[in-house]
């Protein structure tokens, strides 16, 4: 299989299970035009985060790495109401982009983005917790600190999804000196060792390459798997 086919069959999912929509291409357009980088999920990786969110019936949701808000917008669509999703964002240029285009999408009552180092946000967010579902996609330097945060500010039940974590394969190269294949392996030293976590990965290719999510819950029990 080549790149070209992985996108083939993107634009193949993209129209049987997906169809047109208007809201997520306003907000891809809107990043565009804002000059953000194109490193949202793809549509059908958006799915499996409205899919997931819906199927442990989410109400309070964390995403760590908003850019323009494109997850955040497929979180939030399986929120119901009164639900709430607070996601975190350094660049406060890329969240002004992602509070208009969650506005254009009508969410903007049940999304409020946090401008800042997710590192320097994640302690003030205990008031806020438990969350039942965390979806980290910031600094993959920061990957392992950031699951340690989830860990946290989650409770037995909760679903921890992270992205990126196979980047070409880069992530088995144990001597690499790219502090993001590092954050990542010591992110996936913790979920296969911490006894309160059954946890795995998926490998995806697609219209953006070879990567893969991780996605662990929380059991909160130690013998559980
Ligand atoms: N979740 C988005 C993509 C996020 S890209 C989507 O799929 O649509 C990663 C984002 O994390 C970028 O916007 C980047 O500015 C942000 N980021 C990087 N380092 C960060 C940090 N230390 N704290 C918070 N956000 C950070
Ligand atoms: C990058 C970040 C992402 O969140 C992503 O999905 C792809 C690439 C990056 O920083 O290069
Ligand atoms: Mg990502």
């Amino acid at each position: 299989m080549t790149g070209g086919r992985w996108a083939e069959v993107d634009g193949y999912l993209e129209r049987e299970l997906l169809g047109a929509d208007a809201v997520l291409e306003q907000a891809l357009a809107a990043n565009a035009a804002a000059g953000l980088p194109a490193i949202d999920v793809t549509a059908a990786q958006g799915r499996l985060l409205t899919v997931l969110s819906g199927a442990i019936g989410a109400t309070r949701i964390l995403e760590i790495g908003t850019l323009g808000g494109y997850s955040t917008i497929c979180l939030a669509r399986s929120l119901p109401p009164g639900g709430r999703l607070i996601s975190l964002e350094l660049v406060p240029a890329y969240a002004e982009v992602a509070r208009r285009n969650l506005g254009r999408a009508g969410l903007g009552e049940l999304v409020e983005i946090r401008v800042g180092a997710a590192l320097e946000l994640l302690p003030g967010l205990a008031g806020e917790a438990p969350f039942d579902l965390i979806f980290i996609d910031a600094d993959k330097a920061e990957h392992a600190d950031y699951l340690g945060w989830a860990l946290r500010l989650a409770r037995p039940g909760s679903l921890i999804v992270a992205d990126n974590v196979i980047r070409g394969g880069s992530v088995t190269e144990a001597d690499s000196d790219d502090p993001r294949v590092q954050g990542v392996r010591r992110m996936f030293e913790r979920l296969g060792s911490d006894p309160q976590l059954s946890a795995t990965a998926i490998q995806t290719v697609g219209s953006k390459g070879w990567d893969g999510f991780a996605i662990a819950l929380v059991t909160g029990d130690r013998n559980r798997r």
